[in-house]
């Protein structure tokens, strides 16, 4: 018998967000989700994921834009993106027409911001839920600046779920001392679930140049190399939250999902892997499944939190 894989993301919340299985490709490194869609059937995945969306279109960071690190990558995007207008008007009708959620990953300059993208989302035909980016380490304005501040988290959120019945995701930056804390207070202002993590700071010299490879100095660092810091960030969030935490990071096989799910997330999001492997997040889902199956594990719900310590009575 094929396991059961199906997970629930947003339990109690007025919109539900059950997924038929709890793979998903991470904001950023699935477009729009369009051109995957020419290659293989996305409505496999358990969920889409935009790019991030802002209020106003944006042309993005100077090139070069990326550096390849050993075991991962630096980007600095700078949330290159059409604006949330065209994204209703061109992007969500056709995602409407899927048999798979679409997340839209959001992105404010300011707190209130997410608030006026939420109702601005609310009730659009194609959009399921909402992940709040307050963590983008490449803008000069919002993004990471939000996410390291508990205060400004927490308003974010909140102003997100009183403009939508969306579930609301927040999707946080390891790049702060106590991500438990902000997680808690998103939880408090009534976040539905965490996603963990954005990228990890980092920097590239060129020896040539004698000068940063990116022109901000400064990127986002994702692959394998911060797996082990995706893992404990979920595996330390977990504990202290209720509400589902979605694993972010690293992730590039069946196995790595599996620790992830150990660790307490119940879904996992594939990111860097996508751009070597266009179909990583299938391979993903299809390991995952084989790994339930060859151990006679019927429901993947089992094992997520398994390696979690007891709670303390
Ligand atoms: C970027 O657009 O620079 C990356 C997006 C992100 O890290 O959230």
């Amino acid at each position: 018998m094929p396991p059961l894989l199906a997970v629930d993301l947003a339990p109690g919340a007025k919109n539900s967000l059950v997924l038929r299985n709890p793979v998903m490709p991470a904001s950023g490194t699935f477009s729009w989700g369009l051109e995957f869609a020419r290659h293989f059937d996305v409505n496999a995945l358990g969920a889409v994921v935009s790019k991030g969306v802002t209020m106003v279109a944006r042309q993005g960071n100077p090139q070069p834009r990326v550096a390849e690190t050993p075991a991962g990558m630096l980007n600095s995007i700078g949330l290159q993106n059409i604006g949330i207008k065209k994204c209703i008007s061109e992007m969500a009708p056709i995602w409407a027409r899927w048999d798979v959620p679409v997340i839209v990953n959001i992105a404010g300059d300011t707190p209130e911001e997410f608030g006026e993208m939420a109702r601005m989302l609310d009730g659009v035909p194609g959009v399921a839920a909402l992940e709040l980016n307050i963590s983008c380490p490449n803008v000069d304005i919002g993004g990471i600046e939000i996410g390291q501040n508990v205060e400004a988290a927490g308003r974010a959120v909140r102003s997100a779920v009183r403009n939508t019945d969306l579930p609301v995701i927040v999707k946080l930056t390891p790049n702060i001392t106590d991500p438990v804390g902000l997680a808690v207070a998103c939880e408090r202002e009534g976040a539905a679930a965490i996603c963990a993590i954005n990228t990890v700071l980092g920097l590239a010299i060129d020896t040539r140049r004698r000068a940063p490879v990116l022109p901000r100095a400064r990127g986002g660092l994702s692959g394998p190399a911060i797996k082990p810091i995706a893992l404990r960030i979920v595996y330390d969030v977990a504990r202290a939250v209720r509400i589902p935490v979605i694993g972010c990071g690293g992730i590039s096989s069946g196995e790595d999902a599996v620790e992830f799910l150990m660790a307490g997330a119940t879904a996992v999001q594939v990111g860097t892997a996508t751009f070597a492997n266009p179909r990583a997040p299938l391979d993903v889902l299809e390991g995952l499944a084989r790994w339930l199956e060859e151990r006679g594990i019927a429901d993947v719900n089992e094992i997520i939190g398994c390696a979690l310590p007891e709670p303390v009575a």
